[in-house]
């Protein structure tokens, strides 16, 4: 059957690079057919009229159909996923609180539009910052959509962090697997290669190993990642696009199809707290293995040092801030 994919902020520059690779077949196989829904706001309408004639214009086999709106209930109707892209960005001398409000209120929206118009199969990707607080805001605004059907975008930091390994140790980006992003997609992030490893031709050993520098590790590499999306931001004078969409890529094409052999991945998922003493209740980073179709399971049983412990519990103790701040928004 035909899949349904939603992508809201369909006319921002994260879109024009994901749209073209969800169209041409990159994410669910070329032989899917998938009908493209498109939300942005009013404004934005005619650019986003220009983006669907661009989509016509690429003459893609496997792009069925092209469904561009400006309303939530036509854009959530039925859908398979919902990639949610859009929302308000921060602008200069704006404060954290003002950001978290005015995204609450986006996002309880689109959370009751889930609840309300698309299927209760959907899976929700979530993309748009604060990315984590978001998708939590969304999941409470959608009860009857199962909390496992909900995951936030932590994929581009796992993809920075395994290029920084590669590129240390003179290695392609495929020999190095199973980097993990703990926590918040935001600066206290905790890129962990504890558990990580090389492949040398045959030969798998631990990254820790390889790069035999923990100073580096412990250190500079950690920070690198975590501040990366800001250096972007100073370098280009806009956020990151090209590699977010790559990453919204693998993400949903791991969730879609599942994680190979004893692979993992990180996403940020609903916290049931029963995963290495995270509490219950925000939307947390984590190693996750992905079964064909979609059904997915915390790794477990993972060795945490007390450096781990400290890093993986300010992530979280921040996450509870925001969630706090978002839960009395959504409120009033
Ligand atoms: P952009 O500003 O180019 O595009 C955002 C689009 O969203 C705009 O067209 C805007 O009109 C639209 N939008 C705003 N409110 C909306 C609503 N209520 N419904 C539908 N559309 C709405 O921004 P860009 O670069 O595409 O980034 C989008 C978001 O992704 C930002 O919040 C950014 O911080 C975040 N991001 C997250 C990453 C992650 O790893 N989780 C990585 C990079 C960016």
């Amino acid at each position: 059957a035909d899949l349904k994919v939603l992508v809201t902020g369909a006319a921002g520059q994260i879109a024009y690079s994901l749209l073209y690779s969800i169209a041409n077949g990159d994410v669910f196989g070329k032989d899917q057919s998938v009908t493209l829904v498109m939300l942005d706001i009013a404004p934005m309408a005619g650019v986003l009229e220009g983006v669907v004639m661009e989509l016509q214009d690429c003459a893609l086999p496997s792009l069925k159909k092209v469904i561009s709106t400006t309303t939530v209930e036509e854009a959530f109707a039925d859908i398979d996923y919902a990639i949610l892209v859009g929302a308000m960005p921060r602008r200069q001398g704006m404060e954290r609180k003002d950001l978290l409000k005015a995204n609450a209120k986006i996002f309880k929206e689109q959370g009751q539009a889930l609840d309300k118009f698309a299927k209760k199969t959907v899976k929700v990707l979530v993309v748009g910052n604060p990315a984590n607080t978001n998708c939590l805001i969304a999941l409470t605004a959608a009860p009857s959509i199962p909390k496992d059907n909900f995951t936030c975008l932590t994929r581009l930091d796992q993809n920075r962090a395994q290029s920084q390994i590669a590129a240390r140790l003179g290695v392609s980006n495929d020999c190095v697997s199973n980097v993990i992003i703990w926590g918040n997609h935001s600066s206290t992030q905790y890129p962990d290669v504890a558990h990580a490893s090389v492949k040398c031709g045959d030969t798998e050993s631990s990254v820790v190993s390889c790069v035999k520098d923990d100073n580096w590790l412990n250190g500079e590499f950690i920070t690198t990642v975590q501040k990366r999306g800001g250096a972007v931001i100073a370098a280009r004078k806009l956020s990151s696009a090209m590699s977010a969409a790559k990453a919204i890529c693998d993400h949903v094409r791991d969730w879609h199809f599942g994680t190979k052999g004893d692979k993992w991945t990180s996403m940020g998922i609903y916290s049931n707290g029963s995963n290495y003493g995270i509490k219950e209740g925000i939307i947390y980073s984590v190693p996750v293995r992905i079964a064909p179709g979609g059904a997915f399971t915390a790794v477990t049983g993972l060795s945490i040092s007390d450096f781990a412990r400290s890093k993986m519990d300010e992530t979280a103790e921040e996450l509870f801030g925001e969630k706090l701040m978002a839960m009395e928004f959504m409120s009033s």
